[in-house]
């Protein structure tokens, strides 16, 4: 089953574009988007949240447009979870989960602080006072509030240490919501993405089953992060910092970094089916080892 896709869709600030003719459905047992800083992640996730209109192409919410879609029902079933730090600093935590409730549900607020792994009497703390652990199930809490069938998570653990990581993870395996990552780290979609994609520049380059993905890449820059990263908790090299990846303006737009650039990468490489669920956009794609 499909819940959200996207179909051909470009997006941008203004009037350049950021993200190119990327077509992708969140399917069941959920769904990774993996790609180094600037690569156009957090702007996909706008445009499925319905905050960014396309440039061009659709995003589709069952069989209707975004544009036709019941946008209260959508607004329900399609939930962000941001970082911890987008939380209310103000805010008591039960006040900052009951928003999202109908009005003075507190039993559910404790309900949803025992689902995430927290003590209910946290709901009178605020902010400030908890662990960035639990600031981040806080956020995870007050996503589920409403019973959404989807949730878009963007870097939910990357601000945290390892162990904590580690069991965040934990909560979001066992939670029976489906779900769309965005992340930089490869261990993370091994563990909670049946499919992946990797975006580099705004453009998809692979996509397929995630473990076949990372047990063999066809496209280079799918193999460079996943040698990159061994183990779960730190982002690649050549993810880390907030430094743009600057893609080629002509041809294979990773071809000034690819290690088996040819001549031929001077021309763009389609997207096309590589048998097994995959698609990669390379002419070396049998290539990588
Ligand atoms: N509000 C904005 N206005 C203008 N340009 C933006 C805006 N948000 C992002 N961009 C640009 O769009 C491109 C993609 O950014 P995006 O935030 O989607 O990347 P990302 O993959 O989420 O990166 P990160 O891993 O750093 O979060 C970048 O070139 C970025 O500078
Ligand atoms: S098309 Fe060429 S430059 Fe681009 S990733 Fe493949 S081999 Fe490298
Ligand atoms: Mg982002």
């Amino acid at each position: 089953m499909t819940m959200l896709r996207a179909e051909r869709v470009t997006l941008g600030y203004g009037k350049r574009p950021v993200v190119h003719d990327v077509s992708l459905d969140i399917t069941e047992g959920g769904v990774g988007l993996i790609g180094e800083s600037g690569s156009g992640k957090t702007t996909l996730a706008r445009a499925f949240l319905g905050l960014l209109t396309p440039m061009s192409g659709n995003i589709w919410y069952g069989d209707k447009t975004l544009k036709k879609a019941d946008l209260r029902a959508f607004r329900k079933d399609v939930q962000p979870v941001f970082q911890a730090e987008a939380l209310d600093p103000r805010m008591r935590i039960g006040s900052s989960i009951a928003e999202a409730l109908p009005r003075g549900d507190r039993a559910r607020v404790r309900e949803l602080l025992e689902q995430v792994g927290l003590d209910p009497d946290l709901a009178a703390r605020r902010p400030h006072q908890l662990s960035g652990g639990q600031r981040q199930r806080v956020v995870i809490a007050r996503a589920l509030a409403v019973g959404p069938g989807l949730l878009i998570l963007d870097e939910p653990t990357s601000a945290l240490d390892v162990t904590v990581q580690a069991k965040i993870l934990d909560l979001l395996a066992g939670l029976d919501t489906e779900r769309l990552l965005i992340t930089h780290n490869l261990a993370v979609v091994e563990r909670l993405c049946r499919t992946s994609h990797v975006l580099f520049a705004g453009r998809i380059v692979e996509s397929g089953p995630t473990k076949d993905l990372l047990a063999k890449p066809a496209h280079p820059y799918t193999k460079a992060l996943r040698d990159a990263v061994p183990k779960l908790g730190g982002a690649p090299p050549e993810a880390r910092g907030r430094t743009e990846a600057v893609p080629a303006a002509t041809g294979c737009p990773y071809r000034l970094r690819c290690p088996i650039a040819v001549p031929e990468c001077e021309q763009a490489p389609a997207l096309r089916d590589a048998g097994g669920g995959r698609q990669v956009a390379c002419h070396r794609a049998g290539d990588v080892t």
